[in-house]
């Protein structure tokens, strides 16, 4: 089985809310997009970690969803901090099994996985919260027995990315909570986010953790310890592809795409 992972596009129909974004970040996608659909053997599920559009307006879910139309894999989505979380639910809903109530939360099991959609966004703030609600969910589902590999999808990384920036953005409630959740299950649980905007891989609480980059932008290696947001760096774009075999082996293959330069306004 194999698994797609992409994340932050910052997609927008109208006008981006940061100039870090890149203005042709649509062209961008479709590209991207056209890679995932024409990969061999055929990705089985896409997961999109969040920040999936920059300012949340349903005409960017719209823009969106026209994007990923080409995909033939089973589409996973959970909201950013950049998402509005009405239209996110109601660009997906018709896809995406969404719990009742507020958070966009649920489970989806596809082949020998099981995908947990965990919603750490909170209103008007960029950083992540885990709310005794949304714990209680995560604790509830990871109580009922599945043979398989569990993944959750979270925005926010439940870790230190040693990125002093965006720690001071990530996750501020219940991370100790929730990393005595998930720690029993470490060896058949792993965590999809994004956030960063650099693509990184981690430990965490007995779990492997991996970050999508941005094709939006990327940002610089930066672990000192201070909190400037990071530089923007032109480096060579790659999502992830997982391999989850039947013996249980999780391999984690960057898959590189080719995007225009910056800028270039004859590529978008
Ligand atoms: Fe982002
Ligand atoms: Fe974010």
């Amino acid at each position: 089985m194999l698994i797609g992972h992409l994340s932050d596009f910052h997609l927008f129909a109208g006008k981006p809310d940061s100039p870090l974004i890149r203005p042709d970040i649509a062209g961008v996608l479709r590209r991207i997009v056209a890679d995932v659909a024409a990969f061999e053997p055929a990705i089985d599920v896409v997961a999109l970690t969040g920040d999936l559009t920059d300012g949340g307006a349903a005409e960017d879910y719209a823009l969106l969803r026209e994007l990923l139309a080409p995909l033939s894999a089973r589409v996973l989505a959970i909201p950013g901090n950049h998402d509005l979380r009405g239209n996110f639910r109601a660009a997906f809903s018709d896809i995406l099994p969404f719990d009742e109530g507020e958070p966009a939360q649920y489970e989806v099991i596809h082949g020998s996985v099981r995908f947990l959609g965990l919603d750490t966004v909170v209103e008007n703030g960029v950083e992540g919260r885990l709310c005794p609600v949304r714990l209680a969910w995560v604790e509830k589902k990871l109580a009922e027995p599945f043979a398989g590999q569990t993944t959750i999808l979270m925005h926010h990384p439940p870790g230190e990315s040693g990125l002093t920036f965006f720690d001071n953005i990530g996750l501020r409630e219940g991370r100790e909570e929730f990393g005595r959740l998930i720690a029993p299950h470490g060896g058949k649980l792993n965590i999809m986010c994004g956030h960063i905007h650099r693509p990184t891989q981690a430990m965490w609480s007995g779990a492997f953790v991996a970050v999508a980059g941005s094709p939006a932008f990327q940002t610089d290696l930066d672990l000192r310890l201070r909190a400037v947001e990071p530089t923007v760096v032109d480096v060579p774009y790659a999502y992830f592809i997982y391999q989850v075999t039947e013996t249980g082996c999780f391999s984690v293959h960057p898959r590189y795409v080719t995007l225009p330069e910056r800028g270039d306004p004859g590529q978008s």
